[in-house]
């Protein structure tokens, strides 16, 4: 980001300053204030500059959507949507189904248009280009391999459909197959394939077009739970060896978890949360995308606030009574109704540091081998999940006490936004 001082010229000089930044021919979109683009609108950077305005001048994302909106008839399917990914992002979208996910893929790809707003990728307007010539790529969850056509066949069928070299096409479905290690089976047809080596052909057939953005729409999907696992390595392998940009779609968290460089986060046809998988599992803006990401889910506990106290916020749960909370927050909260958020992973059985201490009576215990999940119950109707290491766990039945550390303890308002919190030590 360059910050321009007021004293700064015309559009010359941003044509000096480009050239000087020596920025490559095809990065040449530039965003000014967010609301114009050089050099496409000069007249409205003139307008700026002669204002004598401090202004800020940086590169506009590789892939960029603004502000946009898709209708369909009287529903709305999307939002709103903000996002800029990086040039050799892996970004993920994920979120609950008909949250919109294939919906905002497919208009990036340009088989729906939007209703509203505007999509850019390195540098151009997309927003309207016929889909074939955006040159992006999309693999679907349903790749439909033409079943006559042997897999050279199948991946080379695009190029063919734009006249490329015989030399050319040979060159980019044996790097392909190099890629994908599919090359003893180039001459198979699809029927004599497994169901993963059906997807790498699907996926063959997206990288030899060399796209400049990669769309998958879970294509990992009808594939069974070890084959997944594996598909997901070599998939990033793929991203790391052809440092591609990526936009992928998943139910499964795990996979937003294991593949993202950063996650989006939809819900009902809006974007809750961007972030590094990390800041999404520590630093959930809200209620949805605390629940939605970790498994099992975070635990919710209703409560009212009745005041801030030395040790901790006092507080009121139904079934529960009165209760201390060892934590602290700026954000004047007496007497509001707020929702307690915990990770059953760090529900601990044993005392150690600050915490809140709460009887309870295990429901079920799910072995999981590497780990336990008590289900337990703290009040009437009132559920806490803990997951502990694996060997021996309390029975059914068994009176135990759970304790919350105070440095995992969340709390949401009662719109469900985040409240920051600090332990008190
Ligand atoms: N052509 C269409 N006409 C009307 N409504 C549509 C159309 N396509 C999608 N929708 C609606 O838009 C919403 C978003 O659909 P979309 O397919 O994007 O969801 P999704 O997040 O991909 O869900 P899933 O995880 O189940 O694939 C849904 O409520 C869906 O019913
Ligand atoms: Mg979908």
């Amino acid at each position: 980001m360059i910050l321009l001082p007021p004293s700064f010229g015309k559009t010359s000089d941003l044509f000096n300053l480009k050239n000087n930044c020596g920025v490559p021919a095809q990065q040449n979109a530039w965003r000014i204030r967010k609301s114009f683009e050089f050099p496409l609108q000069f007249r409205k950077i003139d307008r700026a500059l002669s204002g004598n305005n401090q202004i800020t001048l940086c590169r506009m994302a590789y892939l960029e959507i603004t502000q946009l909106d898709k209708h369909y008839d009287h529903f709305q399917a999307l939002k709103g949507i903000e996002l800029a990914v990086k040039k050799e992002e892996f970004i993920v979208f994920v979120g609950p189904s008909g949250c919109g996910k294939t919906t905002l893929l497919r208009t990036i790809s340009g088989l729906e248009t939007p209703t509203a707003g505007k999509i850019n990728l390195d540098g151009q307007d997309i927003t309207y280009v016929h889909p074939s010539k955006r040159n992006v790529a999309m693999v679907f969850q349903n790749y439909a391999l033409f079943p006559h056509l042997n897999v050279f066949e199948n991946i080379a069928f695009g190029l063919r459909l734009h006249r490329l070299s015989r030399q050319e096409i040979e060159q980019r479905v044996q790097r392909a197959a190099r890629l994908l290690h599919l090359e003893s089976l180039l001459t198979r047809k699809p029927k004599q394939l497994s169901g993963g080596q059906r997807q790498r052909v699907a996926i063959g057939r997206a990288i030899v077009k060399q796209p400049k953005l990669f769309l998958f729409d879970e294509p990992l999907s009808n594939l069974d739970a070890k084959l997944r696992v594996r598909m997901r390595v070599e998939l990033l392998n793929l991203h790391y060896e052809t440092r591609n940009t990526a936009v992928y779609v998943t139910h499964d968290q795990v996979e937003a978890m294991t593949m993202a460089d950063r996650i989006v986060i939809l819900n009902d046809g809006r974007i809750e949360q961007v972030g590094t998988p990390s800041e999404l599992y520590e630093r959930p803006t809200n209620k949805f995308v605390a629940g939605f990401i970790g498994s099992p889910q975070m635990n919710f506990l209703e409560l009212t606030i009745d005041g801030q106290k030395e040790n901790g916020l006092a507080c009121t749960a139904q079934g529960l009574g009165k209760l201390i909370l060892p934590t602290q927050t700026k954000e004047a909260i007496e007497g509001k109704k707020v929702t307690l958020g915990i990770r059953p992973e760090h529900v601990k059985l044993a005392p150690g540091g600050t915490n809140l201490r709460l009887p309870a009576v295990v429901n079920i215990v799910e072995n999981l081998g590497s780990e336990n999940c008590l289900h337990t119950e703290i009040a009437e109707n009132q559920l806490l999940v803990a997951k502990t290491p694996g060997g021996p766990a309390p029975e059914r039945n068994h009176r135990l006490e759970l304790f919350l550390p105070a440095e995992h303890l969340y709390l949401f308002d009662d719109q469900d936004k985040a409240i920051p919190v600090t332990p008190i030590a």
